[in-house]
């Protein structure tokens, strides 16, 4: 069977139209996914792999993406290892004993396949669902220093005080928990792959926090570590983050195959800073909100400044926000297959 675009785009060749898929494009955005999940927690609809297959599918059946990306999450790991995690709606991960001595790697072992089980299954149930189109599924988990940042700071954080304090003061305990978390990532994203996903992405979602100084010393090493040991798989890697511009250079000496560029950066300048590799993005996805046309003009602007060059996978700059009309998306998908110039020599 023929490679499919996403897959080929991601290793920088030349494709018939440019792919399109979208951060959390499962969510509350879709009337059909609200329906589906009630009020429970999103831990729950992960933990039961009929749920979360169908959510999976979803957004790939109404939008035809070019990618499905697995309806998980990045603490899914550490609530299965019993570290003390849950999701609250509105908010997101909360942790009831955050991280905060040597004592607390007991809670920290590595994963094993069994408590991972639910999350394979769902691997395979969406794999054999993909099939029948060859779409290729996106298997993903947090990148190391944006786990840290949850387990060490006990929520959502806007200052990032109690991770920053911990890696200027205890610079060692810090590397040994990065250090802890990669193992963690890897075994994740190998787990996934060994059941059929074909590319993965890594989200660094807060790496933007950082100084250059800061993530070279204390967030890069572990992410280069987390690429390096996926690498023998074979599948294209993903590495994104919010807020990175000024990071981008650093980011993308990680070595993924592809770099996501968030909404803040053109796609144009953020592809000259990842010195021209692929890219991934990047509609900043307020400009969804306004309707239909709202954000085919959007769409169109992301194109202009992708221009001709193969290697651009369409994305938004960050996940789709839960008010959004799935209508705008669905047109940007026609607009960015219809109009992408990735195809056109
Ligand atoms: O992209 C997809 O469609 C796949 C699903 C996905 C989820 N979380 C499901 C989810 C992905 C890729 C994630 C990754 C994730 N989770 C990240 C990295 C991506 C990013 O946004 O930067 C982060 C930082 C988290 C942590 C997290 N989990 C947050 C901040 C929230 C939102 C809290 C809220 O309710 O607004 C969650 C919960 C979550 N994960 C939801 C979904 C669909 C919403 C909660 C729900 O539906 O009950």
């Amino acid at each position: 069977m023929n490679e499919p675009v996403f897959l080929r785009a991601c290793r920088g060749e030349r494709v018939a139209h440019v792919p399109v898929w979208f951060m959390r494009q499962a969510g509350r955005s879709l009337p059909e996914y609200r329906a589906l999940r009630g009020t429970g927690s999103i831990l729950e609809a992960i933990a039961d792999p009929a749920v979360a297959c169908e959510v999976t599918m979803q957004p790939v059946r109404r939008y035809g993406v070019d990618a499905a990306i697995l309806f998980s999450d990045i603490i899914v790991p550490y609530h299965a290892i019993g570290f003390g995690v849950d999701v609250v709606p509105g908010r997101g991960p909360v942790i009831a004993d955050p991280f905060t001595s040597a004592a607390d790697f007991e809670r920290l072992r590595d994963l094993t396949d069994v408590d991972i089980a639910h999350v394979t299954e769902t691997v395979d149930r969406v794999v054999k669902e993909l099939e029948a189109t060859n779409t290729p599924l996106i298997g993903f988990a947090g990148a190391p220093f944006t786990v840290a940042s949850y387990l060490v700071e006990g929520g959502p954080t806007r200052e990032f005080t109690l991770i920053k304090t911990l890696m200027h003061t205890q610079p060692l305990l810090f590397d040994l928990l990065l250090e802890r978390l990669s193992d963690i990532t890897v075994s994740f994203l190998r787990a996934q792959v060994a059941h059929g996903a074909r590319a993965v992405q890594l989200f660094d979602s807060w790496a933007g926090a950082l100084t250059r100084d800061e993530y070279r010393r204390f967030a890069l090493p572990a992410t280069e570590r987390v690429i390096a040991s996926v690498a023998d798989l074979g599948v294209p890697t993903i590495l994104f983050g919010v807020g990175t511009g000024e990071l981008l250079d650093l980011m993308s000496s990680a070595n993924s195959t592809v770099m996501g560029i968030d909404w803040h950066v053109e796609l144009d300048e953020g592809r000259r800073r990842v010195g021209g590799r692929p890219v991934q993005g990047n509609l900043d996805p307020a400009r969804c909100l306004g309707g239909v046309d709202a954000a085919v003009q959007g769409a169109r602007e992301v194109l202009a400044r992708a221009g001709s060059a193969p290697g651009h996978i369409f994305n938004l700059g960050h996940g789709v926000l839960p008010s959004t009309d799935p209508s705008a998306l669905e047109a940007v998908v026609r607009v960015v297959h219809e109009e992408g110039m990735a195809g056109v020599s």
